[in-house]
């Protein structure tokens, strides 16, 4: 199993002791995948949205999603099948690396849409439907000096700055338990989770945008695994 830091093991200033030597695992609780995503399925996305913005004729599903987001518009219908494969090729190989043998044909895209955030858009703490969740960041424009440098969100020492942030959480807060997982966006990434999993999106207060564009898989039925065949 891969060590959750790869901070050198520390010597103490003895040199007649013997080293100390361990690792620290993380070996419950959900495994989470971040990949990057190939540039021109970046590019796509942030041409279907742009258009999507221009058309004024998107369907808007802030209704349906947990997000207190202005703008939230179904990608569906949209996505090239290129694209939609490359999607389905980070989740299979998060899988792999779980020693899962799934292959690309076992789970099917439901549900795709985008998140266009700017200021004050946040996400509360929510899960998703299906068996695998992806959000991957197209686009964002916010400044991270300003994101910290404002009234409402000031870094502390021992407090990183939250604004604009992506955190999934699993247990309980307890004693040598990490009960929380935080991942700054960066354009290009792609990170992939169960489903199930609770997540939320801190808001930030300053100018700039964050596109975001999230979606779901489920595992295909018996019945889309075996179509029936054509007799004549
Ligand atoms: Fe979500």
């Amino acid at each position: 199993m891969k060590p959750l830091s790869s901070k050198k093991i520390q010597h103490f200033p003895d040199w007649e002791s013997q080293p100390i030597n361990g690792e620290t695992f993380a070996p419950f609780g959900p495994a989470v995948y971040i990949g990057k995503m190939h540039d021109e399925f970046v590019d796509e996305l942030n041409t279907h949205i742009t258009n999507l913005n221009q058309s004024g004729d998107a369907k808007d599903v802030k209704g349906q999603l947990a997000g207190r987001v202005e703008k939230q518009l179904f990608l569906q219908d949209l996505i090239s099948d290129n694209l939609e494969r490359h999607i389905r090729q980070h989740i299979v190989n998060f899988t792999t690396q779980q020693n899962m043998g799934m292959e690309e044909q076992h789970i099917v895209s439901d549900g795709v849409w985008c998140n266009c955030a700017s200021a004050r858009d946040f996400n509360p703490r929510h899960q998703h439907t299906g068996d695998f969740s992806y959000v991957i960041y197209t686009k964002n424009t916010v400044d991270p000096t300003e994101v910290v440098n404002n009234p409402y969100d000031n870094s502390h020492e021992a407090q990183p700055s939250i604004a604009g942030n992506i955190e999934l959480h699993y247990g309980e807060a307890m004693f040598m338990n990490q009960s929380r997982f935080m991942h700054v966006p960066v354009e290009g990434d792609i990170i992939v989770f169960p489903a199930w999993l609770q997540h939320s999106v801190y808001p930030f207060y300053c100018d700039g945008e964050r596109w975001s564009v999230a979606g779901n898989y489920r595992f295909a039925t018996y019945e889309e695994l075996n179509p029936p065949q054509e007799t004549e």
